[in-house]
């Protein structure tokens, strides 16, 4: 069970979420290595959903600079400092940011053109320390709503130390 991927495109969102959680807790159960969770929450994250790129930048310098981990997907850019583009706003301002249609948002910042729509979640240690953002892309608008807020920040708070199914 834990050895495949899962393909939950067409299933419930919220229930997708729940047996997606379910399954990463399962394959990563008894692992304390951030980049080997970062690796396999971004693959399976990645090819659950289908999305365009998926994946974490990592805080290099506290509350300046932003660069990339773990992800799949096509290049994406090496560094992004804070502030800057949805996943250098979420950094700054600790908040997941959900952007339907990216040509709306100020400072985007294009990797990849296909990208349409995008989710940025703070991933926060034990000691409550932002130490990544995850960001997930899509080529379509309003691929991302409250659901996969909800969804993503329960899977991203066992770096925190605690689990959210
Ligand atoms: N879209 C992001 C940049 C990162 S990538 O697309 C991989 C942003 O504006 O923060």
């Amino acid at each position: 069970m834990a050895e495949i991927t899962l393909d939950l495109r067409s299933a419930d969102r919220e229930i997708a979420y729940k047996e997606l959680a379910e399954h990463i807790e399962l394959v990563l159960a008894g692992v304390n290595d951030p980049v080997a969770e970062m690796a396999t929450i971004s693959a399976l994250v990645h090819h659950a959903f289908g999305h365009l790129w998926t994946g974490f930048y990592r805080v290099i310098e506290k509350g300046r600079l932003l660069r990339v981990g773990p992800y799949q997907g096509t290049l994406g850019c090496l560094e992004i400092t804070f502030g800057r583009g949805v996943c250098g706003t979420a950094a700054a301002e600790g908040r997941t940011v959900v952007v339907e249609d990216v040509d709306h948002f100020p400072g985007h910042i294009a990797c990849d053109s296909r990208s349409r729509s995008e989710i940025v979640v703070p991933v926060w240690d034990r000691q409550g320390e932002l130490t990544a953002v995850f960001d997930a892309d899509s080529d379509r608008i309003g691929a991302f709503d409250q659901r996969d807020a909800s969804g993503l920040e329960g899977i991203l708070a066992r770096f925190a130390g605690s689990s959210r199914q």
